[in-house]
C-alpha cells in the first residue's frame, strides 16, 4: 500500500529528485528539512518501493493568510472571521514517474492530511500556489482560481469533506 513519510534528508536522495523545475528541485533538496525543523513547513514523500531512498513526489503543507476579498461574496460572508487557511505550498513530481497516476495519488493525500488537520484547528479553505503552469490540473480536481492572483488556486473545505470525507 502506498504511503506519505516525512521528509528525512538522512534517507531520501534529495539530489536525484527532478521534475523539471529547478525551482521545485531546489525547495526539495535546500529548504524542505530546514524549514520543517523550524516548524515553518511539512514536506511529505512518496518513495518508491524498489528503492526507499528514491523520491516519486513530494508536497509542502501549511498555513497562510485568507484574502478574504478574493473570495466570492457567499465565501466572503460565510467565513468572514477567519483568518487561515490551509497551503499546499509546493506538489511535484519526478519525470521518470509522471503521468502514472502518482501526482492525483499525492494531492488527494495531502488533501486528506489537510481535512483531518481542520478537524482539530478549523479552517475554511485550501489553498495550492500552482507553480509552473500547474493551473489547470488543480482545476481538474475542483479548486477555483483566485481573481486576483496568478497562480493561487482555493477550494473550501466542506467540498473536500463532500468528496473526501
Ligand atoms: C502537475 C504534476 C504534479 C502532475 O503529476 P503527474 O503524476 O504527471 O499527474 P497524474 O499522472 O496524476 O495526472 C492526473 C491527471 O492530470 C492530468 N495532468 C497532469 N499534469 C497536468 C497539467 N500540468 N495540467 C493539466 N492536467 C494535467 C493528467 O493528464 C491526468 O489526467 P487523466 O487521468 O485524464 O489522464 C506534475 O506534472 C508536476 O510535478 N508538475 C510541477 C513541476 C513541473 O514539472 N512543472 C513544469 C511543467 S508542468
Amino acid at each position: 500500500m502506498m504511503n506519505t513519510v516525512l521528509l528525512d534528508k538522512a534517507k531520501h536522495n534529495r539530489n536525484r529528485f527532478n521534475c523539471g523545475s529547478e525551482a521545485l528541485n531546489n525547495y526539495l533538496k535546500v529548504m524542505a528539512s530546514q524549514q520543517a525543523k523550524k516548524d515553518n513547513t511539512r514536506t511529505f514523500v512518496l518513495q518508491d518501493e524498489n528503492d526507499n531512498t528514491h523520491i516519486i513526489g513530494f508536497y509542502t503543507l501549511t498555513m497562510i493568510p485568507i484574502d478574504l476579498k478574493a473570495l466570492p461574496d457567499k465565501l466572503q460572508k460565510k467565513h468572514q472571521p477567519s483568518s487561515s487557511g490551509g497551503l499546499i505550498a509546493r506538489l511535484a513530481v519526478d519525470e521518470r514517474y509522471k503521468g502514472k497516476g502518482f501526482g492525483e495519488w499525492l494531492l488527494i493525500d495531502a488533501l486528506r492530511k489537510l481535512l483531518a488537520a481542520s478537524d482539530s484547528v478549523a479552517f475554511p479553505v485550501v489553498i495550492v500556489d500552482a507553480k509552473d503552469g500547474a493551473t489547470q490540473f488543480y482545476e481538474r480536481y475542483g479548486f477555483t482560481p483566485f481573481q486576483d492572483a496568478d497562480n493561487k488556486l482555493f477550494i473550501t473545505i466542506s467540498d473536500i469533506r463532500a468528496s473526501l470525507g
